[in-house]
């Protein structure tokens, strides 16, 4: 029968399209998961010479141009420290290719993805998509995935856990001690740990550190991209890194689903990796002084905040009706529990957008607060 699979029909579409349609036109949106800056100009420039050349006609190899996986492998000596084979990379269509290869590649049909909850929405949908049963595991009173209750949740079944640092939608950052643990976690229970980086640069406070870092085996896989760091969403330029073996697994769905990353794509990346980092340092400052005016501002409305420390998310809580009060009165945000279970009770709001509309946005949020408080 021309019908569909069991495991797509398991899927639910996106939670942040919905809020985003019901949305009026001149609303604020705080609901964006993408920087509001502009791709740096070396790395546009260096897409366009690749185009007017000739270089970006063909397909690449599967695993990404050579010069490519030369600058990613560089940024894990220059950032870590870590000595990576660029033989161990495939440039992927962004973060996202990078996740699903790493959860098709490695989960069995009923096998378990423990995950963040709440977490990227994604993780949810991509072990669903893998025949995976997803095993969504709550946070910390400080928004962090404790490594002790991803060790409670590893079952015979586990087939892997997912770490998100900084975390989209909470703006958490692992503590170095966390990252060793989920380390030892997947050393020592011989489990799959997909660590999720792509907010590795977006740090306030402190540093990112990787699982990778720590692992004696080879069971941690780095999911990265320059959508976030780099500000190019829309050039869809990830990358997946992991041990040879691994790789070649992931490599097979690669070269079937996507041959290779886009050509152009992998130019601009290769400058903005190679290239000078001072945009994103702009970037990071900006979005350190925005976290504080927003961390003001629904702490003035009376919200409980735990601070961000990284990413461009902050997970207050809020009272029930909140997030559609703010829809109302033209502010987008978006409630917790698209994120999961665990996220009822929370709103996300991301502060990539400019200073004049988060202070508009801080206004609503002051008095619309008051109205939601007052009529429980
Ligand atoms: C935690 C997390 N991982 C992965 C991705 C996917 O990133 P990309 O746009 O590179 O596919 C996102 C995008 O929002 C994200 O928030």
């Amino acid at each position: 029968m021309a019908s569909f699979s069991e495991r797509i029909q398991s899927v639910s579409p996106s939670g942040i399209r919905k809020v985003f349609d019901s949305a009026a036109d001149d609303a604020i949106n705080l609901g964006l998961g993408q920087p509001d800056f502009p791709t740096p100009e070396h790395a546009r420039r260096r897409a366009l010479e690749a185009i007017r050349n000739g270089n970006a006609d063909a397909y690449t190899p599967n695993k990404g141009t050579h010069s490519l996986r030369d600058a990613i492998a560089a940024k894990y000596d220059r950032d870590y420290g870590l000595a990576v084979d660029p033989d161990d990379i495939i440039a992927t269509a962004g973060g996202s290719e990078a996740l699903h290869l790493a959860l098709e590649a490695h989960v069995s049909a009923g096998e378990e993805v423990i995950f963040p909850d709440p977490g990227f929405v994604s993780y949810d949908m991509l072990t669903r998509v893998a025949g995976g049963t997803p095993k969504p595991v709550g946070l910390r009173d400080d928004l962090t995935l404790d490594p002790a209750a991803v060790e409670a949740a590893l079952t015979d079944e586990t087939a892997a856990f997912i770490v998100n640092s900084p975390a989209n939608p909470t703006g958490a950052v692992q503590s170095e001690a966390d990252m060793r643990a989920f380390a030892r976690i997947a050393d020592e229970h011989d489990v799959l740990c997909v660590s999720d980086e792509v907010y590795e640069r977006i740090v306030y406070q402190g540093a990112h550190y990787s699982p990778l870092e720590f692992a004696e085996s080879d069971n941690v896989v780095v999911v990265s991209a320059t959508s976030k760091t780099y500000s190019m969403t829309g050039w869809r330029l990830g990358w997946v890194l992991g041990s040879t073996r691994r790789i070649d697994e992931m490599l097979k769905i690669h070269q079937s689903i996507q041959a290779c990353a886009s050509a152009p794509a992998q130019y601009a990346a290769e400058a903005a990796l190679a290239g000078p980092q001072d945009p994103v340092t702009e970037m990071v400052d900006t979005f350190e002084k925005r976290r504080d005016l927003v961390v003001d501002g629904l702490e003035d409305a009376g919200l409980d905040v735990t601070v961000p420390e990284g990413s461009f998310y902050v997970m207050p809580e809020v009272p029930s009706g909140w997030c559609d009060a703010m829809l109302e009165h033209g502010l987008i945000v978006v409630p917790g529990d698209v994120f999961g279970e665990n996220g009822a009770g929370y709103a996300r709001l991301s502060y990539a957008a400019g200073t004049e509309e988060l202070q508009d946005a801080m206004e609503i949020v002051r008095d619309v607060t008051q109205t939601v408080h007052g009529s429980r």
